[in-house]
């Protein structure tokens, strides 16, 4: 059996009072509606059809290449948003997984199960079903003294008997295409003026035909996204999933609930996370490490036996064994080799610092590359800008750079050199020769290998 799946994203979202496309909004990291495409993924090797409406383009642009699109336009219900993505899919499958973007936190196991269940029914459709005190607006199941189901009613135009009913539609289906395809012309407009797509539960009914039901186990899979508290609820349990995730996989989190790791962030074994801790984006950690308490971690590539503390890195690449913090500050570019030490109040934009080099106090490094072994005295800053444009500081292998040192760039410190306290760098300086006062100027040179 060959199945497509179309992800429902056209309807404006009204009540989540935004600029932004609802869908776009991000959870853990990711927009909402790339964990809707990666739910269907697993089931398909089609790309999913998304149907897009209201400010489709925005939609379209954000997920690019890995979706089909079909416009709904204008949105006149859930069955007639469907009917958008016929022209994509009749005849390229012969059955349709339908979701909703807005709807997060569905598993991918539940869709597969919901496609098993479906698979063995004679009938053309079956659907997830919640049942749950709290009903959140969804539709009512009404099922007949058989227990068989019969139709679903919407909240707006249901009874007070049915109201009361338990059992809710999530809204999630899996239909035998052709019956789907033959169906959805033949179902008639609300008195609200749109075509609901629950009524193919009805039709098929009278069409004589089998609907499964597969109650969904976790209802926190359920959560829909219409404002800001479904937002925070869904950022909430999305949470709790990938920090469980990460503590089975052999993590320790001091604190898990005040642990904050995006979606696409990997640890390794034996890593320590400590409260406070953001990590963010597309950022790797090896293991054995120590993160946190207060630290953000974005889009960097961290080796094992780290530690990092009190620190914004961003954007870095640090290898084994460095340690940084408390209040560093490393951005973009910033390549710290293995066994490097960073203290406090330090600052590294686009330099490598070579092994085992150590800036232990106040400094800032910017557009630099520092060889192995160096000591960056307390308060050491390169200039690199001079106005106009950024320029370059080379510093070689076992270089001492004196404390409260400027490097004028573009500079080069040669091997083993030295820096005197205070030292206002313009020149490049030989290899081991000592540098002193403002401007530098070399007043000795050093004996090799006495560093
Ligand atoms: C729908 C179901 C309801 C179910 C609930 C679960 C119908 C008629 N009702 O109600 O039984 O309990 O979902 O969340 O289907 N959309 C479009 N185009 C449209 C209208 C909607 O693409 O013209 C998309 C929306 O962007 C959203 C999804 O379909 O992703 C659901 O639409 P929404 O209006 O939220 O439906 P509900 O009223 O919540
Ligand atoms: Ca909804």
């Amino acid at each position: 059996m060959k199945l497509g799946a179309i992800v429902l994203a056209a309807g404006k979202s009204t009540r989540m009072k935004t600029a932004v496309p609802k869908v776009l909004h991000r959870l853990a990291g990711k927009a909402m509606i790339e964990y809707a495409l990666e739910a269907v993924q697993p089931l398909s090797s089609l790309p999913p059809v998304v149907v897009i409406g209201y400010q489709g383009e925005e939609v379209r642009k954000a997920i690019g290449e890995h979706a089909q699109f079909a416009l709904q336009e204008p949105q006149l219900g859930t069955a007639h948003a469907v009917l958008q993505a016929q022209p994509l899919l009749q005849g390229k499958v012969d059955t349709v997984v339908i979701t909703y973007a807005d709807m997060p936190l569905i598993r991918p196991q539940t869709l597969h199960n919901l496609w098993q269940v479906q698979q063995t029914n004679s009938g053309p459709l079956s659907l997830l079903t919640l049942k749950s005190t709290d009903s959140r607006g969804f539709g009512r199941i009404l099922r007949n003294q058989h227990g068989k189901i019969q139709a679903i009613i919407e909240e707006a135009v249901a009874s007070p008997e049915q109201l009361a009913i338990q059992e809710l539609n999530v809204g999630i289906y899996c239909v035998q295409a052709d019956w789907l395809w033959e169906a959805l012309p033949r179902i008639s407009i609300s008195p609200k003026g749109e075509y609901f797509l629950t009524d193919l539960v009805e039709l098929a009914v009278k069409d004589g035909l089998e609907v499964k039901t597969v109650p969904l186990a976790d209802p926190s899979e359920a959560i829909g996204i219409n404002h800001r508290l479904h937002l925070a609820e869904a950022e909430a349990v999305l949470r709790r999933r990938i920090n469980q995730h990460w503590m089975l996989e052999g993590v320790t989190l001091i604190d898990p609930e005040s642990t904050y790791i995006e979606a696409e962030v990997v640890i390794g074994q034996d890593t320590i996370v400590y409260p406070n801790t953001y990590l963010q984006g597309r950022t790797t950690i090896g293991a054995g490490c120590t993160i946190g308490p207060n630290t953000i971690v974005r889009d960097a590539q961290i080796g094992d036996r780290c530690q990092v503390y009190f620190s914004v890195v961003e954007k870095a690449i640090l290898e084994e064994e460095v340690d940084v913090g408390p209040y560093a500050h490393l951005r973009k570019g910033a390549h710290l080799a293995k066994g490097v030490h960073m203290g406090n109040f330090g600052e590294v934009k686009n330099s490598y610092l070579g092994p085992g080099t150590k800036m232990g106090h106040f400094s800032y490094i910017g557009d630099a590359t520092i060889g192995k072994g160096v000591n960056i005295g307390a308060g050491t800053i390169t200039c690199n800008y001079d106005g106009e444009k950024k320029n370059p500081t080379e510093i070689g292998e076992e270089v001492f750079i004196g404390s409260d040192t400027m490097l004028v760039a573009p500079v080069k410190v040669g091997k083993g050199a030295r820096t005197g306290a205070g030292a206002v760098v313009t020149k490049d300086i030989p290899p081991y020769s000592l540098a002193v006062g403002v401007p530098a100027r070399v007043i000795r040179k050093l004996k090799e290998g006495n560093g």
